[in-house]
């Protein structure tokens, strides 16, 4: 089966961050069984693979040598009555704001967080103490075999920033299920939400969010402010001086030197603190790991 597919893409255009090198192959389908034969193929072949979503919650350290699956299906939202079914690669943001606009309550903390669907189920993205799984009717993907499965999620199968979609397997779309609610505080909690992003985030600079999860009952920003990283620079790599989590790319930071200011942030605040931060990005490496 004939999938679209494009060579050599530039991550600086598949990424928000916009470090990192070359996608030798990047294969875009656009039906479910165009992305299941892509899957089938590269397990039948033994070939490691990776899948990519909107780019906006990765770091990507050199060139990618490897097959990239990014899903391009039907734009296409179905509701029926308080459910709502999206694909995969539909827009994050762009759902949230759907689903409000239909008068649906629920998914307004996701007003701010930019990636696609596929991308928000595959880390659970969350906000302000809401995270997709809270709102998640049903999902479907395909196993690391091509498999296709529709289900609802258990217990264990979504937590902090981490799905089990994770493990080879490949996001295809949900159903989500919201409540009734009233459009004008709907719209309100939006606008709030938008707003508190706006001001203690550098929306306007390229980034890929928060590098660092959340160690238990802390703040990585707020160690990484106390310790008076913010503001330092490795070439165009640099600690937001809004807030210490991102890491912002003024134009042209390298691989090398955004993965230094990494290592400087990690290095610096366990010694300040003794804390060990880990990574909540994720992060292609150069040479790549086997993934599946
Ligand atoms: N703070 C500082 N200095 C800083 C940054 C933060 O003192 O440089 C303090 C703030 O004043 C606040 C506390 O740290 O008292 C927490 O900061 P914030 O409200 O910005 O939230 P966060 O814990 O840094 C988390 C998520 C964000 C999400 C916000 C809002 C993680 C790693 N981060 O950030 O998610 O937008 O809450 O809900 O879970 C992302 O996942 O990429 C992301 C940005």
């Amino acid at each position: 089966m004939a999938i679209p597919h494009r060579r050599d893409v530039p991550f600086a255009r598949l990424t928000t961050l916009g470090v990192g090198g070359i996608c030798r192959w990047l294969f875009e389908p656009v039906t479910e069984a165009q992305a299941q034969s892509f899957v089938r193929t590269c397990a039948r072949e033994a070939m490691p693979w990776r899948t990519l979503g909107g780019g906006s919650n990765l770091v990507v350290l050199g060139d990618v040598e490897m097959p990239v699956l990014r899903l391009r299906l039907p734009q296409e939202l179905r509701r029926e009555g308080l459910e709502v079914q999206a694909p995969a690669s539909f827009g994050h943001i762009r759902l949230s704001a759907a689903t409000a606009e239909m008068g649906l309550a629920g998914m307004e903390y996701a007003a701010g967080i930019p990636g696609s669907v596929g991308g928000a189920m595959h880390m659970n993205a969350g906000a302000y103490g809401r995270e997709l799984v809270d709102i998640l009717a049903r999902y479907r993907f395909l196993t690391a075999e091509g498999e296709w499965v529709e289900k609802a999620p258990e217990p264990g199968e979504f937590r902090y920033r981490w799905s089990v979609l994770g493990e080879g397997r490949v996001a295809l779309g949900l159903t989500l299920r919201l409540v009734e609610g009233d459009p004008d505080r709907i719209r309100a909690l939006v606008e709030d939400y938008r707003r508190k992003r706006g001001t203690s985030q550098p929306l306007g600079k390229r980034n890929a969010g928060c590098i660092f999860k959340n160690p238990a009952g802390l703040s990585a920003g707020r160690l990484i402010d106390q310790a008076g990283l913010k503001g330092l620079r490795v070439g165009d790599a640099e600690v937001s001086p809004e807030h210490g989590n991102f890491l912002i790319n003024h134009g042209q930071a390298s691989s090398a030197q955004f993965a230094e200011l990494m290592a400087l942030v990690r290095a610096r605040v366990q010694e300040v603190h003794g804390v060990d931060l880990e990574p909540e990005v994720e992060i292609w490496e150069a040479p790549q790991p086997i993934v599946r």
